[in-house]
């Protein structure tokens, strides 16, 4: 595949030209090759049809993102970021394979264990077929988290995709990633309005830092990884930041975002300060504000990350406690799926409270004095 992708003198130089432009603030755009790589004029190529697609590509969205991820992936080299293996990937530690988002791989039915499978993650309709059980999204809220346009209402007939209007990235509409390939750029994300490659990973409007091989292989001291972006609320609905990685969730999950259903006789009530005693775990919560100070424990792991509630423009891909340690849905779930249930990044039945001496993963990362 890389060869595939190989890098022209002509796309070098546009590289060169775009790193030297972004040199303070470490934004780069990747080599993308000759049209034909990518698209067919008339889907038809001596005689032979083939499947219209969009933006006269010719695949669909899997078609390029699946494979096994290798180190070298990044945007300086111009690979695709895989996010569908059709082989176990390697989830975790040496030789990993899966990526920040995980790997559809855990939750596509026809690799695993049949409809169980469907449980480790998302089911974008791209898979083959729809999640037979949720046909919509838990914690849908129809109203409230459309300031990065509505998502459309996901149902049996209209089920969840990769991008457009029922999907995730792009924009919630029949344009979908409209140019958002050749847009990209790769460092810090400050979705610049109308840009949709300034988004983070094309979710539109979502900030953050994307760490150029996807954290195929992320450390957690200073670099190789993302830095996902978090709101420091203190008001129940306070909406008002519409760029962090959990309001993108909050778009078809809004009740577990904001705590409170209007059936539920809005307990707690909106515009209660934020604090314990909770009814939902929170999220876009800082954790210093947190009544327990079990929480002051907590040493960054890609593993289970934080966010941060500075906008995204300083040029290190550093959590720096200083500047906020922010809940988020991705610090316990990964975005696409995973190899356990709900697509969570560790396994729960080794969350034993009391019974888990030394163990300083997943809910024990931040509840330091419950194992
Ligand atoms: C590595 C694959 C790849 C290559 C090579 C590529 N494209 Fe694209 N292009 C895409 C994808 C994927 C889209 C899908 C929609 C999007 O993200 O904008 C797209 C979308 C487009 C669009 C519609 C959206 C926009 O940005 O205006 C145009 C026009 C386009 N490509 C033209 C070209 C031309 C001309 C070339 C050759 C100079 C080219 N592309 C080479 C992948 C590629
Ligand atoms: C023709 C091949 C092709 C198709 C089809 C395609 N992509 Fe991509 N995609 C690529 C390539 C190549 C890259 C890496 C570009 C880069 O490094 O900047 C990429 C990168 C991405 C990224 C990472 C962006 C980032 O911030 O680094 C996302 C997200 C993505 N694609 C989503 C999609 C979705 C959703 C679809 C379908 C609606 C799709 N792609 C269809 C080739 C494709
Ligand atoms: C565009 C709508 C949409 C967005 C955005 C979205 N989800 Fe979902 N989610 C769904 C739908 C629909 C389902 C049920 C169908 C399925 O699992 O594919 C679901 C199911 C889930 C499940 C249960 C999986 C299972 O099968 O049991 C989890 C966990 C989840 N989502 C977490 C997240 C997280 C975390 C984010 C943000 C990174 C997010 N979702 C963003 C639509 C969405
Ligand atoms: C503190 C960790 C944690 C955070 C933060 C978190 N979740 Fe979860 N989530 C879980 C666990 C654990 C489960 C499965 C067990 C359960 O449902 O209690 C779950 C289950 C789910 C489900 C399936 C619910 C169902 O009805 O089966 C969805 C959807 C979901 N989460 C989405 C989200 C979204 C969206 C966010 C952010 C707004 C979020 N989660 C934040 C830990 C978390
Ligand atoms: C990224 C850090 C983080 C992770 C991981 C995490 N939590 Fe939390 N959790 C918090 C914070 C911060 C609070 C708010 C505590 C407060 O206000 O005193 C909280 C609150 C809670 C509460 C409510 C406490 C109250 O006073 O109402 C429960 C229960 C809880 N978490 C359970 C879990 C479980 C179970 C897991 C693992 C599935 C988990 N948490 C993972 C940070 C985290």
């Amino acid at each position: 595949m890389n060869k595939f992708w190989r890098i022209t003198a002509v796309a070098r130089l546009g590289v060169m030209a775009l790193v030297l432009w972004g040199a303070n603030s470490e934004v780069w755009a990747a080599p993308m090759g000759v049209c034909s790589n990518c698209h067919v004029m008339h889907a038809s190529q001596l005689g032979v049809p083939s499947t219209p697609q969009d933006f006269l590509l010719k695949t669909g969205c899997l078609g390029c993102h699946t494979g096994t991820n290798a180190v070298g992936l990044g945007s300086v080299t111009g690979t695709i970021p895989y996010v569908l293996d059709t082989v176990l990937p390697v989830y975790g530690g040496a030789g990993n394979t899966s990526l920040a988002g995980g790997n559809f791989w855990f939750s596509n039915s026809s690799a695993q264990s049949g409809a169980q499978s469907e449980r480790y993650g998302h089911n974008p309709i791209e898979l083959g077929a729809a999640d037979s059980k949720l046909t919509a999204p838990p914690g849908w809220k129809a109203t409230g988290f459309a300031a990065n346009d509505q998502v459309g209402t996901i149902d049996a007939t209209h089920p969840l995709s990769c991008a457009g209007t029922y999907g995730c990235h792009g924009n919630h509409d029949a344009t979908g990633i409209q140019k958002a390939h050749h847009t990209n750029t790769t460092g810090v994300a400050n979705a610049t309005a109308g840009v949709l490659g300034t988004s983070y990973r094309f979710l539109k409007n979502i900030q953050g830092y994307e760490a150029d091989d996807y954290e195929l292989q992320p450390t957690t001291a200073a670099s190789h990884h993302n830095v996902y972006f978090g709101a420091q609320r203190n008001v129940n609905n306070d909406l008002s930041n519409n760029h962090t990685i959990s309001y993108l969730c909050a778009e078809c999950h809004g009740i577990f975002h904001t705590g409170q259903a209007a059936s539920e006789g809005l307990k707690p009530n909106p515009t209660d300060a934020l604090g314990s005693p909770w009814t939902r775990h929170p999220v876009d919560f800082e954790m210093s504000n947190a009544a327990s100070v079990e929480e002051s424990g907590y040493v960054y792991t890609p593993n289970v990350p934080v966010g941060t509630y500075v906008a995204p423009t300083a040029s290190a891909n550093l959590v720096d406690p200083a500047v906020g340690r922010i809940v988020m849905c991705v610090s316990c779930h990964r975005a696409h799926a995973s190899p356990y249930p709900e697509a969570l990044r560790w396994d729960m039945t080794t969350m034993i409270a009391g019974g888990s001496p030394g163990n300083t993963n997943g809910c024990f990362a931040c509840h330091t004095t419950k194992n």
